[in-house]
């Protein structure tokens, strides 16, 4: 068998990234194009733990422990979920990968973000996605779409929601090739149709 092929899925919170991921998948089950899904952090096991800390953990946490455990969790998925599945021709669809560090990180707490490109790339062993949709939202949008009950991220503020939101953008405009804005106050049947379009694009 081929090699996979390995998708992220990226934006702010309550952009819609997780929904039109599971719409693909069910896309592929019809196809009957073999997938796998994971999520950083999380993914399985270890990851998940990792995930629990970060999103809950009510005590301070600096920003460079924040940004190691982000990195340790995705040097395990792609190790143990990713880089095995695409080995076996899967196509692997992951919930949040590197851009979200530099969005997140970089962009949103400002560190600098050479240092979090280099450790993206220790975290990864150099491996990048093939293909990374961005689902863009204004921050007013999204905040409204999370609602009231937010985790440690969502809580950091409109500015700093601000500050990701243009980091993402600003990525997508460096490498245009990998990465797709999408425009996330679109319908979900259009994005979905969309999201179809920039697949089979790649895969053909
Ligand atoms: P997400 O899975 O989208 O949260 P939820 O399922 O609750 O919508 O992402 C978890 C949070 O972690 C999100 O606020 C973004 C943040 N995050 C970072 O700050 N840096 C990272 O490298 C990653 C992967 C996520």
């Amino acid at each position: 068998m081929g090699k996979g092929l390995f998708i992220t899925f990226e934006g702010a919170d309550g952009c819609g990234k997780t929904t039109q991921m599971n719409l693909l998948a069910e896309y592929l089950k019809k196809e009957n194009i073999p997938f796998i899904l994971t999520r950083e952090p999380g993914g399985k096991g270890l990851g998940e733990k990792v995930r629990e800390i970060l999103l809950n953990y009510e005590g301070p946490v600096s920003d460079r422990c924040e940004s190691f455990l982000f990195l340790a969790d995705r040097a395990q998925n792609i190790d143990i979920i990713v880089n095995p599945a695409v080995e076996k021709g899967k196509i692997v669809l992951c919930d949040r990968h590197i851009d979200s560090t530099v969005a997140y990180q970089g962009y949103g707490r400002g560190l600098d973000i050479e240092r979090i490109n280099m450790l993206n790339d220790i975290a990864t062993n150099g491996k990048k996605p093939d293909l990374t949709f961005v689902f863009d939202i204004d921050v007013e949008t999204s905040m409204k779409r999370v609602g009231t009950e937010k985790d440690r991220l969502e809580s950091a503020g409109i500015e700093f929601h601000n500050r990701v939101r243009n980091g993402y953008l600003e990525l997508a405009k460096q490498e245009p090739k990998r990465i797709k804005v999408l425009d996330a106050t679109k319908s979900i049947e259009e994005i979905h149709k969309q999201v179809i379009e920039i697949f089979t694009s790649l895969i053909s």
